[in-house]
């Protein structure tokens, strides 16, 4: 286990510290994937299907083949072989969508792509690309929203007799709650950049998990792993839609082979709502039965999701409910439905976000039939430990998450009454939710190089999603050599570098961890080595064991690191230019845990409701979030800050429409599919507990890109229950929900 060398009050860890890489983001100098251009290099644009259910009959490509400029046009009888990845180790080799591009002619969902043109410009591409006709045979679409299982329900997780004492249980809740289909939207659109040069695939994409992708172009391409590299530098974010690679990778890496030329392609705005994933329809049945003084007795979930015709995505919307309270009676059961619609795919939160509205709408609806306070509540059903997995917590501070945000968000002042609640002629809506998220490592590889110039390099292939990796990683180092943070250069985003963890699940920051530290600690070793090995310096004849680190310098145990030697000295005097160091280490998963690690947070939530004007806005959150160890409390505020933004959005606006004719998606627009602005964000004041979880690593960090989003929508409905008296159990709350009935 590494040391920590530095003294606490000079780390930079856990200290507001501004993006290392911010400068070059506001100055346009950090490139995205779409920002490299190669000598020749070509354009390729996708054709998509204009029906979601059928076969292709015939294409055809003659007129666009003439257009100008067009070097080739793709599709099922001359793109060539590519390959179906093999089944994933761990989190390698992962697609979601397995069915390599264009590998048959049937259709299953709106957008397939059918054909690829590739042309010397990207207009030319464009323009060629409407041109391709295609006749299908064609099926009507099944994209309907009410969801049934096509097989029987898996068991997820079951304790006791959860029916028999939900039928016998004094109070009880059985309700449905839906959530839409949601987009990721992402800014930065996915793309991909490839060149090939005869061997070796150079892959720039917009990836959150360049290792995968790796894994997963050496498998689709059939070449050998080390003759694929990817690169992603700086991503416009993701939210999950681009943690495992779409079917256009593959497809505009089999364009730059077979024209030997590079390749650029850029899916627009309808493209990504059609064929890069999304969070499913989500059909929940939560069952709650409960003492008259609040106790649970028995907890039910039941849920449906959506998935597409030839993938099974599940979206696990049970993983919390298993240890999010203390019940004696619990199932949970899964079951999927399949629809002509694009694969689905993990979305900020998976399974935890739609599921905790389920369970935490639930759990205020129990509340108000039991008239006790939705925090008295789950105070009374806090657990001791992990009744799903019977273990202890890692560290678990839910209680003092919620009695936190009751206190600062005034919770005391709270009458229950719906509509009781007014100021300034407004009516005003509390309510709060409960959250958790997942907290583990896995496995990463790191190096640090000391360099002679007093510089210090940290390395991992991982990439940066936008969070602030980059910033973590230098401060990581920072704050293990007591170096400062301007001295240290954070390098990432490209397959050439030691493995590092993909940017999901929030892993990222735990896992890179325990890999940057032993990475630093083994450069210290080399250093220290070097320091006795300089005849006539001061440490000549110690012994490496004698030797210590500090501040930037080597020193000798016995005496304060302020009079050793600066780092960049001794590797001047020992003639090394480079003093450096590998570490890496194996992630949590698998196995039989000791801990339940995850992470916990309680939202407070004012809604303001001006039935006159039928105008709801959510005004006012609380949050306060248990989630280890905070590095970068700055760039966790704006995680979680964001995540709230988009819980409004969760609520309020997001959903996407299927047309029932065609199947297509609807609102494929950022006009027409609704996104929280500016103007509708409310003040967020977020707090973090701040305990440090040392089960998960040294630093005892865990991660913070998800958890805020979950808890939030039906912290929000459940103010709009209390302002209004009417509960929304199907996202988004929609106006017209919320009107008077005549
Ligand atoms: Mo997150 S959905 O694991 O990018």
């Amino acid at each position: 286990m590494p040391t920590t060398l530095q003294e606490p009050s000079k780390s930079v860890l856990g200290r507001d510290t501004v993006r290392v890489d911010g400068p070059l983001k506001v100055t346009g100098t950090a490139k995205y994937t779409s920002d490299f251009n190669f000598p020749g290099m070509l354009y390729a644009v996708p054709v998509p299907s204009s029906i979601a259910n059928g076969t292709v009959r015939s294409l055809d490509a003659r007129a666009a083949g003439k257009m100008p400029g067009v070097r080739e046009i793709f599709h099922h009888d001359n793109i060539g072989k590519i390959y179906r990845t093999a089944p994933p180790q761990g989190f390698e080799g992962i697609v979601d969508e397995k069915r390599p591009p264009l590998e048959d002619q049937q259709v299953t969902y709106y957008g397939q792509y059918l054909a690829l043109v590739v042309a010397d410009t990207f207009e030319h591409a464009k323009a060629a690309a409407a041109a391709v006709t295609v006749e299908y045979d064609v099926k009507a679409p099944n994209v309907a929203s009410e969801l049934e299982a096509h097989e029987k329900p898996k068991s997820e997780s079951s304790r006791g007799d959860s029916d028999g004492a939900f039928n016998k249980a004094p109070v009880q809740i059985d309700e449905t709650y839906v959530t839409p289909v949601e987009h990721h939207n992402a800014i930065e659109l996915h793309a991909v950049v490839v060149q090939w040069d005869g061997t070796n695939f150079t892959i720039y994409e917009s990836t959150q998990a360049i290792g995968n992708s790796q894994t997963v172009m050496h498998q689709m391409l059939g070449v050998p792993i080390e003759n694929v590299r990817i690169i992603s530098k700086f991503l416009g974010s993701g939210f999950g839609g681009k943690l495992w690679p779409w079917t256009h990778v593959a497809l505009g890496a089999q364009a730059a082979r077979k024209l030997n030329k590079p390749v650029k392609l850029v899916l627009d705005r309808k493209m990504v709502f059609q064929a890069a994933g999304h969070r499913p329809l989500t059909q929940q049945r939560v069952r709650l039965g409960a003492s008259p003084d609040g106790k649970l007795i028995s907890l039910s979930h039941d849920y449906i999701t959506h998935t597409s015709m030839l993938d099974e995505y599940e979206e696990n919307c049970g993983e919390a409910t298993p240890f999010i309270y203390s019940v004696p009676n619990l199932k949970v059961t899964a079951a999927l439905a399949k629809r002509n619609v694009g694969t689905p795919t993990s979305m900020r939160g998976p399974g935890a976000v739609p599921g905790l509205f389920a369970i935490e709408s639930a759990m205020d609806e129990l509340a108000i039939k039991l008239k006790i306070d939705p925090v008295d509540l789950r105070l009374k059903n806090e657990p001791v430990k992990d009744e799903g997995l019977d273990i202890p917590f890692s560290s678990r501070h839910m209680v003092e998450c919620m009695t936190t945000g009751a206190q600062k968000f005034g919770w005391s002042k709270r009458t229950p009454e719906v509509g009781s609640m007014q100021r300034d002629g407004l009516t005003l809506g509390w309510g709060m939710a409960a959250c958790s998220w997942i907290a583990e490592r896995i496995p990463a590889s790191a190096a640090v190089e000391l360099h002679e110039n007093g510089t210090v390099r940290v390395v991992s292939g991982t990439q940066d999603i936008g969070t602030g990796t980059y910033t973590v990683m230098a401060q990581f180092v920072s704050h293990q050599l007591g170096i400062p943070l301007e001295k240290v250069e954070a390098v990432l985003g490209d397959t050439s570098l030691p493995k590092g963890p993909l940017s999901g699940g929030s892993m990222a920051t735990a896992s890179l961890i325990p890999a940057v530290l032993e990475a630093a600690d083994n450069a210290i070793e080399k250093l220290l080595d070097v320091a006795t090995k300089v005849p006539g310096s001061k440490f000549a004849n110690m012994k490496p064991d004698d030797l210590a680190f500090g501040a930037g310098r080597v020193h000798a145990k016995s005496e304060p690191a302020e009079s050793g030697v600066p780092f960049d000295q001794v590797l001047k005097q020992g003639n090394l230019k480079v003093a450096s160091g590998k570490g890496s280490s194996k992630g949590t998963f698998g196995g039989s845990p000791k801990f339940s690690s995850h992470s916990y947070g309680a939202h407070f939530v004012e809604v303001t409701w001006q039935p006159e004007i039928a105008r709801l806005r959510v005004n006012r959150v609380v949050t306060v979030i248990d989630a280890g160890r905070i590095i970068n409390p700055l760039a966790g505020r704006n995680q979680i800050e964001g995540a709230v933004v988009m819980g409004v959005g969760m609520a309020l606006f997001e959903q996407t429409y299927y047309d029932p004719r065609n199947g297509a998606p609807m609102n494929s627009n950022l006009a027409d599919y609704i996104v929280t602005t500016h103007a509708d964000a409310p003040q967020i004041d977020v707090t973090f507990l701040d305990y440090p979880d040392f089960n998960l690593n040294a630093l005892g960090a865990r991660g913070i890109g998800e958890i805020g989003l979950a808890g939030v929508a039906p912290a929000i409905t459940s103010a709009v229950y209390h302002a209004t008296g009417v509960r929304v159990r199907k996202l988004p709350v929609m106006i017209e929900n919320l009107l008077p009935r005549a």
